[in-house]
């Protein structure tokens, strides 16, 4: 959520900062902007609301970016205030330009102070007052590393920073807490940025910036502090490479990403299969917890709780372990019953959702084995959790998630297996043939709907202009009902409902019209008759009903049939269509397919 890009070096900067906001305008793309020093090492600012075009529009008409070789940028997804131009970032004063992102919880609090001290606000953001609350540390202080220390004494809540001063024309300071923040390590420049994407093109290493540390960049140099004392921290390299992060001759990143599926499972799984057994020796995995664990918990967001949803089921019916699937932003709240005995899982492709993260926490103050299934390596979770397993898909850019859910699905099925031999639930001849069809048979069956895709794309033209959808299903098949509804309604802005079929008629039915689009979901063998029941209730009434199954529905108008594989693997296939369907449906509405509106990546506000 919001991006934050920082260049100093011998290039020019703002050259540096717009490639950087580019790469990092999925996180938020409401409003962006740029503060940097000009050949007479004079602090300029340039933002605009909108799209990262307009910052570039603007800047066309400032000659002195030409000349600039220190400088931070931000890509805006609004929290407090509106998208404008005056709410975009930086935010300062005559002796200083911030970037933010987080949230200032307390800003109602220290925005009182500084009105009492004289200062005056002109936007409506809670990074403002963060500016103007260290001016005012820096006036008294008179350095910024005592001034930027007295700052964060008094913030609640989370942010990282980039922070120009006007008298130091060759250094970026930073600081973080729970908003990541990474610090890229160049030859004769250096970074800062938010996400390693950021900065791929010039480098792929870099120091991970921890709480309560104050990075101070200059062209040559990265020092970093603690309470005042130099610290050495370990440089890291990042796994991704520029290519993976850029689309590749695709229309759209979230094609390119769908179209990556095959393989980034085959990476996931096969570190951790020997001889087609699951095999996580090789990871700090304490499997005694699964073997022990008497109540698991599956904790997560959007479509990462989705794949929670999946896994669910697979752990249930495969090891007998009762599984509760939760909501991080209710998690919380709802006082949850866990202890010692329970493991929680938190799901995150990120690694930094506010909401999963505070989960963590909790389970972790409650005495519970966390185990986090996270995508991005060093993220907030991948580092707080107890046990972590990396989904290795690479970078995932399109907003709409969907390599991360079939590498988190594929991943725990795997993890399901492993448990149910744990615990003595499967020989392993039976974890044998499920194993092999996950890593063998499943990202083939991807492959082929992958390369049948104009089949749904025929079917997208046909629902494109509805303006509401049910997607149905029982069992497995619900829980994919879920993660197809939300991958439409997100990015072709159809309304959308998941139902579990049997349900319909308890009440929704009513909203069911002639000409509707039912996307009826009929992958686990022992409910199709079941729900060849439910889509005959729909159909008379006049509903255009499409099922996804492996062979034909004759109650459907039309069936799009997905590759013969073990059914408890069905999902994986079916996906793929759903997340087609979504797709195409989009571009056929003429949708911004990845970076739809009022959404951001990366959901590091609770
Ligand atoms: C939907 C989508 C979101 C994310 C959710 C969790 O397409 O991408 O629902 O799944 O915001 O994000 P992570 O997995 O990063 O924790």
């Amino acid at each position: 959520m919001c991006g934050i890009i920082g260049y100093i070096g011998k290039d020019n900067s703002v050259k540096h900062l717009i490639e950087g906001l580019r790469a990092l305008e999925y996180r938020g793309y409401d409003s962006a902007g740029v503060a940097f020093f000009d050949k007479e090492n004079a602090l300029m600012r340039v933002k605009a609301e909108g799209r990262l075009a307009n910052v570039e529009a603007k800047l066309a008409n400032v000659p002195e970016a030409a000349g600039s070789h220190c400088g931070i940028g931000h890509t805006r997804w609004a929290t407090h205030g509106a998208p404008s131009d005056t709410n975009s970032h930086p935010h300062g004063t005559a002796a200083l330009q911030i970037v933010h992102n987080g949230i200032i919880e307390n800003h109602v609090e220290l925005k009182a102070e500084l009105v009492a001290l004289g200062y005056t606000f002109e936007s409506d953001t809670d990074t403002e007052i963060a500016a103007k609350l260290l001016d005012y540390y820096y006036k008294q202080e008179s350095n910024a590393p005592d001034a930027i220390s007295r700052l964060t004494g008094r913030l609640r809540g989370s942010y990282a920073l980039g922070i120009l001063f006007e008298v130091e024309p060759n250094k970026i300071y930073a600081v973080r807490k729970d908003s990541p923040l990474i610090i890229g390590i160049g030859k004769g420049e250096n970074f800062i940025a938010s996400d390693i994407t950021a900065i791929l093109r010039s480098t792929r290493d870099y120091y991970q910036l921890e709480e309560g540390e104050l990075a101070t960049v200059t062209a040559d140099s990265i020092e970093i502090s603690c309470n005042g004392k130099q610290i050495v921290k370990e440089r890291k390299t990042a796994l991704w490479d520029v290519e993976a992060a850029e689309r590749g001759g695709y229309a759209h990143f979230m094609l390119k990403e769908i179209h990556e599926e095959p393989e980034a499972m085959i990476k996931t799984l096969r570190p951790r299969i020997k001889d087609m057994l699951p095999d996580f020796s090789d990871e700090k995995l304490d499997t005694s917890a699964l073997a022990k664990v008497e109540r698991l918990h599956i904790v997560a967001c959007g479509t990462a709780m989705h794949a929670g949803l999946i896994a669910r089921g697979l752990f249930e019916s495969l090891a007998r372990i009762p599984v509760e699937v939760e909501i991080a932003s209710e998690f919380r709240y709802n006082d949850p019953i866990i202890d010692e005995s329970d493991l929680v899982i938190i799901i995150s492709q990120s690694g930094e959702t506010a909401d999963s993260l505070a989960a963590l926490r909790l389970a972790k103050e409650k005495g519970a084995h966390t185990l986090a299934i996270v995508n991005v390596t060093g993220s907030s979770i991948a580092r707080e959790a107890d046990s972590v397993l990396y989904t290795l898909a690479g970078p995932e850019i399109a907003v709409a998630s969907t390599k991360a859910y079939t590498v988190q699905t594929s991943l725990l099925s795997l993890l399901a297996v492993e448990c149910a031999m744990l615990r003595g639930r499967i020989n392993e001849s039976a974890a044998r043939e499920l194993v092999t069809e996950l890593y063998e048979r499943a990202p083939k069956a991807v492959a082929e709907m992958i390369d049948r895709a104009d089949e749904v794309k025929a079917i997208a033209e046909e629902i494109k202009t509805c303006e509401d959808l049910f997607f149905i299903g029982r069992g497995a098949d619900y829980y994919l009902s879920s993660e197809g509804s939300l991958k439409l309604k997100e990015i072709s802005y159809i309304h959308s409902e998941a139902y579990a079929a049997g349900e319909l008629k308890h009440g929704t039915i009513s909203l069911v019209v002639p000409g509707i689009p039912v996307i009826a979901l009929c992958t686990v063998p022992s409910l199709i008759e079941k729900m060849g029941s439910n889509i005959r209730e729909v159909t008379a009434r006049g509903a255009n009903a499409i099922a996804v199954s492996f062979k034909d529905v004759p109650e459907a108008n039309k069936t799009v049939i997905i590759p013969t594989i073990d059914p408890r693997l069905a999902f994986l296939p079916a996906v793929t269509v759903l997340q087609l369907l979504a797709y195409y449906t989009s571009v056929a509405r003429g949708c911004d397919v990845d970076k739809p509106r009022n959404l951001a990546k990366s959901v590091t506000v609770e």
